[in-house]
Formats: C-alpha cells, sequence, structure tokens
C-alpha cells in the first residue's frame, strides 16, 4: 500500500480522498508537476518546483508552501514509500468549496496531494525500439505553458496513437509540430538539433531545458524555432523527452520512417547521458 501526502498528512493510498466539491475535480482548477526519482533522489526536481510555482502564480493560487518545504515533504514521501526508482506527483488544486461555483473564493485553502509511483524509469521498452507517433491536430488550450491538469487533449491523443496501433502523438498548430501528448518533441538533420522555442503554445519542459544543456557539449548547433511534420519526417533522427519518459527515439511519424527506422544514436547518447548525470546527482 502505497503512502499518500494530502493536506499535511501522510496516510495509505485508500484514505488519500478528495471531496466532489473540490475544484480539481470540478473544473480541472489546479496544476501539477511529475519529478523522476532515480536511487531514491529526485531528479531536476529544482525546475518542477520553480515551474510549479510559476504555474500557480499564472492562475492566482496563492503557493501553500516555498520550494524548501516542498522537498521537505518529498523527500519524506520517498522515504516513508522506501521509493528507490520512479516518480513523485504532485498537485495543487484551489481547494474544496462548498458549492460549484464557477468564481473561486479567494480565501479557499489550496488541496495539495502527492503521490510516489514506483518504476524504473531507466528501464523502457520504447527507448530500445523506438517510438512510432501520429500527427494530431493540436486542440489544446493557449496557455500550454501552465502545465495544468485540463489533459483532455493529452487522453485523447493518446487514445488516437494507440487506436493506430502507434505509441503516442505529436500535436500539430497552423501546420507546425508544437510539441508531444506529454512530453517535447526534438528532430536531428546533418548537426542541427531543432526543437520549438519555448512560448505559451507548448511546455517547456524541464528535461527539454537538461538536454538542451546536455548536447551544449555535443558537435550540434541548437535552432529553436517552428518546424513542420514533413521536416521532422526527412529527419536523421527524431526524439521527444519528459521527466517520466526521460529521452526516447522517434522512428517513425504518421507514415515516414525516420533515418533507418532504428532509435538514432545521438538520441541514445543524449538519453545515456541524461541517465548517467541524474543518478550522478548532476541534476538535483
Ligand atoms: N508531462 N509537454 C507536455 C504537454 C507535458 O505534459 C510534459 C510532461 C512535457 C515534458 O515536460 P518535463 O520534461 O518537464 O516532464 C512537455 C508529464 C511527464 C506528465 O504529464 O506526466
Amino acid at each position: 500500500m502505497r503512502i499518500c501526502f494530502l493536506n499535511g498528512q501522510f496516510v495509505p493510498e485508500d484514505e488519500a480522498k478528495i471531496s466532489v466539491f473540490d475544484r480539481g475535480f470540478l473544473f480541472s482548477d489546479s496544476v501539477y508537476e511529475v519529478s523522476a526519482v532515480f536511487n531514491g533522489r529526485l531528479v531536476d526536481n529544482r525546475g518542477h518546483l520553480n515551474r510549479l510555482q510559476n504555474s500557480l502564480s499564472e492562475i492566482g493560487i496563492a503557493s501553500p508552501y516555498s520550494n524548501e518545504e516542498i522537498i521537505e515533504l518529498q523527500k519524506q514521501l520517498i522515504e516513508k514509500n522506501q521509493l528507490e526508482n520512479g516518480s513523485v506527483y504532485l498537485q495543487v488544486t484551489r481547494g474544496e468549496e462548498s458549492a460549484r461555483d464557477f468564481l473561486p473564493n479567494p480565501s479557499t485553502p489550496p488541496t495539495v496531494v502527492m503521490i510516489p509511483q514506483h518504476k524504473d524509469l531507466t528501464v523502457n521498452p520504447l527507448a530500445e525500439r523506438g517510438a512510432r507517433v501520429i500527427t494530431v491536430p493540436d486542440i489544446r488550450w493557449a496557455k500550454r505553458h501552465i502545465k495544468a491538469t485540463g489533459l483532455l487533449g493529452a487522453v485523447l491523443a493518446k487514445q488516437a496513437a494507440t487506436a493506430a496501433g502507434c505509441d503516442d502523438a505529436w500535436f500539430v498548430e497552423d501546420g507546425y509540430v508544437t510539441e508531444g501528448s506529454a512530453n517535447n518533441a526534438f528532430f536531428i538533420k546533418g548537426n542541427t538539433l531543432v526543437t520549438k522555442a519555448p512560448s505559451s503554445q507548448i511546455l517547456n519542459g524541464i528535461t527539454r531545458q537538461s538536454v538542451i544543456r546536455i548536447v551544449e557539449d555535443y558537435d550540434l548547433v541548437l535552432e529553436e524555432r517552428d518546424f513542420t511534420v514533413a521536416e521532422a519526417q526527412a529527419a536523421d533522427e527524431a526524439f521527444a523527452s519528459s521527466a517520466t519518459m526521460l529521452i526516447v527515439p522517434v522512428v517513425a511519424i504518421d507514415d515516414s520512417i525516420i533515418g533507418d527506422g532504428k532509435p538514432g544514436a545521438m538520441a541514445q547518447k543524449i538519453r545515456q547521458t541524461y541517465i548517467d548525470m541524474a543518478l550522478a546527482n548532476l541534476l538535483p
């Protein structure tokens, strides 16, 4: 039985209950973060917590805890669950109110939840064989830089990918790839690494930012810019990044095979470097 954190207390998962009047449930009035855990240590957690504070401020929820306080609670959660490898999910909602009212009461205290997930993220069959992705229209809202829990667009995209016999979906807007269903999208052509520049159209992934720092030491030129599906399909390599998939090579986009259809050497190297750095505690 897992131990979860709910509003100041650590409780067994079957006692971690939220009210039907919680605004996170009724309106998706909430934000979240997912931090990987390698050998009991949080990975890239500073970036995740800074982004959480930014998401909270963007939607006008007063931050319930400082980053230091959250780190302390995350560490307790890891300890209580003997979580060696996996992730910590953290969600903050605008809280429970007495009725369903779109207009929030500013004095409502937020609901804070943390859930541990046991799973060795360094072991992933998709990383071995590469992901096949479909492209789907980006039907999501206009403030994707906020890590909000209104994730129906991602759910539908994942369902469509599965129905098509693929692993994931990349969103396309105005003819350009924005990002993956729950990850950032990259491609490599020659010695150029291309990924969309951060804006309100995408979530600026913390893993994405680490990838960009990692390749500073590589013989790659980074271009943060819009790119079309056709450009990515004509690439030598493609890959996606997130806290839970880390870096996963992409071997097909719709009907096009990328490169020779096998995971790209550079994507695999970036993945291994990310894992090595995380294990060496170089990504705090
Ligand atoms: N999702 N883009 C979207 C839409 C995402 O949902 C995510 C992460 C990312 C990658 O961000 P990061 O590198 O900070 O994890 C990009 C998480 C993993 C999730 O929803 O489970």
